[in-house]
């Protein structure tokens, strides 16, 4: 796996993991999330009535992939394992296409989530069976940094104690595996916004997860200068009133200083379920507040940046311009807000 040959074509991203993550949140860019298990494309698909096949997830991510100066404001994709062998129409594989536009092709690694204990309520996720060997192959086929995600879920006792620490231990068994196999591991911890609990909880609980999944990456010798943390933000339930961006930027910036070690380089987003203007409005707030922060703070949005693009497209080959415009136009405003340059005006 490791000789010249295979790993010919992608001297681009020759470089070392602190490189690679400082290049996936370089000024203006972020990443997009395109590593949407084959259920999950399943369920998008449903809503816009397009019958999801092979064929038809090829189309929709050639459309995001090789959409007219995406580059601007992308700097890396999140690849699932069907997507990462695709190719476009015309042959060329989907690592390739990102490649030569400079972007950095990842790739999820994880399973997915598995019952905990209390099976109704909790999840532990999994993937580490065989993960070295997968490693190899997705280097091989392009991938320099990988996604795993941890969902913890705010309720009444909950998280408990041991799904935490159950999570944490496999998130740094991973990373440490990525790093060995010199892929940049995206570490998400995503404590969910289902529930009705307000921003004050989501701050305790987030912390707690945080200041866990960081004892576990130490003692596992993770090189902190060479991963990427994936988090929510600090945020309200989605049954409760919501926090304006001001209050959900001060309390994420005041929750990170607490525990997020200043070597990270950087710390990317998710958007989990914020609409496509709020995911803008909270990311550009967090950077204005976040003067003095050690940390790039950007985004790794999957539906903050597909959803337009989703509709606008609804399965036709017609609409791909259209669709490819929308992705564009989000992916304009993620950047401007990764720089604290985003007012609604622009949308
Ligand atoms: P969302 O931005 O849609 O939450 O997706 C990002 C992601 O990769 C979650 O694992």
């Amino acid at each position: 796996m490791d000789s010249p040959d295979v790993r010919r074509g992608n001297d681009n991203f020759n470089m070392s993991l602190n490189e690679i993550a400082k290049k996936l949140v370089a000024p203006g860019k972020g990443i997009l999330a395109a590593d949407e298990s084959t259920g999950t494309i399943g369920k998008r698909f449903a809503k816009i009535n397009v019958e999801s096949t092979e064929e038809t997830r090829r189309q929709y991510r050639e459309l995001l992939f090789t959409a007219p100066a995406m580059e601007q404001n992308i700097s890396g994709v999140i690849l699932y394992d069907e997507t990462i062998r695709q190719s476009t129409g015309e042959g060329v594989p989907f690592p390739k296409v990102l490649e030569s536009k400079g972007v950095i092709p990842g790739i999820k690694v994880d399973a997915g989530l598995k019952p905990f204990n209390n099976p109704e309520k909790e999840t532990l996720t999994s993937g580490l069976d065989g993960l070295d060997e997968r490693l190899k192959e997705y280097y091989a086929l392009g991938a320099r940094f990988a996604k795993w995600r941890a969902a913890l879920v705010i309720g009444e006792n909950l998280p408990t104690a041991e799904c935490l620490r159950a999570n944490a231990e496999r998130m740094a068994k991973y990373a440490k595996l990525c790093q060995e196999n010199n892929v940049v591991p995206i570490v998400e911890p995503e404590v969910l916004m289902n529930g009705g609990h307000d921003i004050a909880r989501c701050y305790e609980v987030t912390k707690n997860v945080l200041k866990i999944f960081f004892e576990e990456l130490g003692k596992e010798g993770v090189a902190l200068d060479g991963i990427l943390l994936k988090p929510n933000m600090v945020i309200s339930g989605e049954e409760a009133p919501k926090a304006a961006p001001q209050e959900i930027a001060g309390m994420t910036i005041k929750c990170f200083k607490e525990v997020v070690p200043t070597e990270v380089p950087g710390i990317v987003f998710l958007s989990g379920g914020q609409s496509e203007q709020e995911a803008c409005e909270n990311l550009n707030a967090i950077n204005l507040a976040s003067v003095g922060c050690p940390w790039q703070l950007s985004y790794s949005y999957g539906r903050a940046l597909q959803a337009s693009a989703l509709r606008a497209w609804s399965g036709e080959l017609e609409n791909v311009p259209a669709a490819q415009q929308a992705f564009v136009k989000r992916a304009k405003l993620c950047g401007a807000a990764r720089d604290g340059k985003y007012n609604s005006t622009m949308e």
